[in-house]
Order: structure tokens, then sequence, then C-alpha cells
């Protein structure tokens, strides 16, 4: 039986066998379309599936991550085409690689920026150039932990050292960090990781929405995006639970004094009213739905606590933002982390 595959902007189905890959249909009648390892490794044939009905083999994570998955992206060489398949080719910037680095750092400066949440600057001793793409994270391995934590960079790449935002959780790794870590500590640095970087060739719109620490790839990605003279504009939500956990302010408020139509900035809190009551309370999200009705042609970045990602990305799908422009890392997901098989009919 045969089928076809249908690649958007392209004017002519390719001819499929049923149980074929994807990727060998497009070889066998000459369609160009990258790819590498053909075994579901490298990741390089990642295309997006918009619909009809396949079978995914199974492939390495470090080839399709849960995030990339939960996007409907899917790799060429490992799905089966079971009836007549349309996808789409991804973006050059759905692309983005660094080469994975090793660091060795030192402790340059740690300070609080709220009552339970640090600020980590660490400088690079070896192992670098460090490059990474705004929003992305690392793992960070302390002398006192048995395993690395991730945590994002909330420095942009441009910005000398590297500065991580810590929440102090109660008999953790970051309560240790509190007591336990010193100026001038080793911390080995291993990435980049993650796929909620900024793309920063679009066009149109951004929405960001960070809780609690999640400010840190959010401030990451906003700062280049003004750096890069992105047209925009950036609406930027910060949501924490009252006052006294609100931190960063002062430097967003200075971007967005210096960029005036370019930025909006928006503190919510969820428990209590500010002092003077003159903060927006309630949860993010509702900020966000109350604010932006119209969500044709943003981009969105989120990042924050699991619930408030998925309660943000369930609300801009129902205002029909397409998932693949709606960026979030796998560790700010609730949702289970391993892929699922997709038969689609
Ligand atoms: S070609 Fe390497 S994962 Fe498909």
């Amino acid at each position: 039986m045969n089928h076809l595959i249908s690649i958007a902007g392209d004017a002519h189905p390719v001819p499929a066998q049923d149980g074929e890959t994807i990727l060998d249909a497009l070889l066998r009648n000459g369609v160009g379309f990258a790819y590498s390892c053909q075994a579901g490794n490298c990741g390089a044939c990642k295309c997006e599936y918009l619909a009809g009905e396949i079978v995914e083999l199974e492939y390495s994570e470090q080839a399709l991550s849960p995030a990339e998955r939960a996007r409907s992206v899917v790799l060429a060489c490992r799905t089966q085409v079971r009836g007549d398949v349309h996808i789409r080719r991804l973006d050059t910037e759905e692309f983005v690689m660094h080469p994975s680095r090793v660091l060795q750092c030192r402790v340059g400066t740690l300070d609080a920026l709220t009552h339970d949440v640090l600020r980590l600057r660490l400088t690079i001793e070896s192992g670098g150039p460090f490059a990474f793409s705004p929003g992305q994270f690392a793992k960070l391995q302390f002398a006192f932990a048995d395993a690395p934590r991730d945590y994002s960079m909330a420095n942009a790449p441009h910005e000398t050292g590297l500065e991580f935002h810590v929440r102090v959780l109660p008999g953790g790794v970051s309560e240790r960090i509190r007591e336990h870590l010193d100026v001038g500590d080793r911390v080995r640095v291993s990435g980049p990781f993650g796929v909620s970087y900024l793309r920063q060739k679009h066009r149109g719109p951004i929405l960001a929405v960070a809780g609690s620490t999640g400010l840190a790839p959010i401030r990451s990605l906003v700062h280049a995006a003004l750096r890069a003279g992105m047209p925009g504009p950036i609406h930027l939500y910060f949501g924490v639970r009252e006052e006294r956990d609100v931190y960063g302010e002062a430097e967003l408020r200075q971007w967005m004094q210096a960029h005036p139509d370019l930025l909006r900035v928006h503190v919510v809190l969820s428990e209590r009213a500010g002092e003077a009551g003159t903060r927006r309370t309630g949860l993010v999200t509702e900020a966000v739905a109350a604010d932006l009705p119209d969500l044709t042609g943003f981009h969105a970045y989120l990042a924050g606590p699991p619930a408030m990602v998925d309660t943000a990305g369930e609300l801009l799908r129902s205002r029909g933002m397409a998932a693949r422009d709606i960026h979030a890392d796998a560790f700010y997901r609730a949702v289970p982390a391993q892929p699922v098989p997709h038969v689609a009919v």
C-alpha cells in the first residue's frame, strides 16, 4: 500500500510505502532532507509532524528531547508512514547547536536576592569558551552534592561570567549552597542544554512568562532580544507569591525606560498585594489572559514552576498559538519526560 508524504511549502507530495520511514521515502525519491546517522541518535533529521498516521520507532533521548517531542517534533529516520502524512521542515533556528563543554569555574559572588533566592556568579577558569543561546541551562556539580543540578543561565551570552538564580528549598542541595558554598569554591559546569532558547529571527511580538527563579532564563533572553534589536514588542510577566519574592525589578524597569516602545514589564503577586496595594494580584496566567486576548504572531517563552508553565501553555494553545511557537524546557514542565509512541489516525 502506498501513501503520500506532503511537506509544507513543497508543491509535490512524495510517495511512501507502508511502514517506510519518512527519511527513507524522501531520499528514495530524491528529495533533499538533512540527516546523518539514520539511526535515531544524532537528531539531524528532525521535522515537525502536522498530521497523518505514523508510528515512531525507538530513538536516543539525546536526539530528541521530551520538550521537542511535546511540540510535535519527530525524527524522520525513526518515523514510519502508515497513511498519508503531512510534515514541515524545521527552521534552521530549530537546529541551534553549541559545542558541549565541561567548564571548571569558581564562585565569584554569592548573594541574596530575596529571603530565599540566591544569585550565584561564576568565573570560568578553564574549558571555555562557553557558547549558549539565551534561555538554555547547564548542569552544575557542587563538591557537596552527589549529582549535578540543572540551572538556567541568567546572564545573556555577551555578558562575562555565568549567573544563576538558586531558589533555596529546605533540605535540598540549594540549602547546602547557601550554607556551605563560599567565594572561590570550585563548581563544575557542563552544557549547554535545552531547546527553550530565543529565536532571534522572529519579527513579531514576544511573550515571556517567568515564575519565581524562572526569571533567570527570561532575563537572559529578554536582555539578548533587546541587544539584538528584535522588533518585539516584548511582554514580560513575572509572577511571584508576595512582595518579598520580587527580585530583579530595578533592572527590568531600567530596560523598560530605555526601550519604552518595546518592553512592557508586569509583576504579579499571587497571594498578597504590595504594601501600597499597587501591585497586580492573582495568577500570572490570569494577567496574561486579561491583557492579551489576541496572540496572533507571538512567540512565547515560559519558565517557572511546572504548574504555572503547564497552565500558561494551555492558555496559549487555547488562544490559538501553535505548539511550535511556545517554548518551555523539560524541567519546567510537569508532563512526563518519556516519549510516548505517536500513532495518529
Ligand atoms: S538521522 Fe540521526 S537521528 Fe535521524
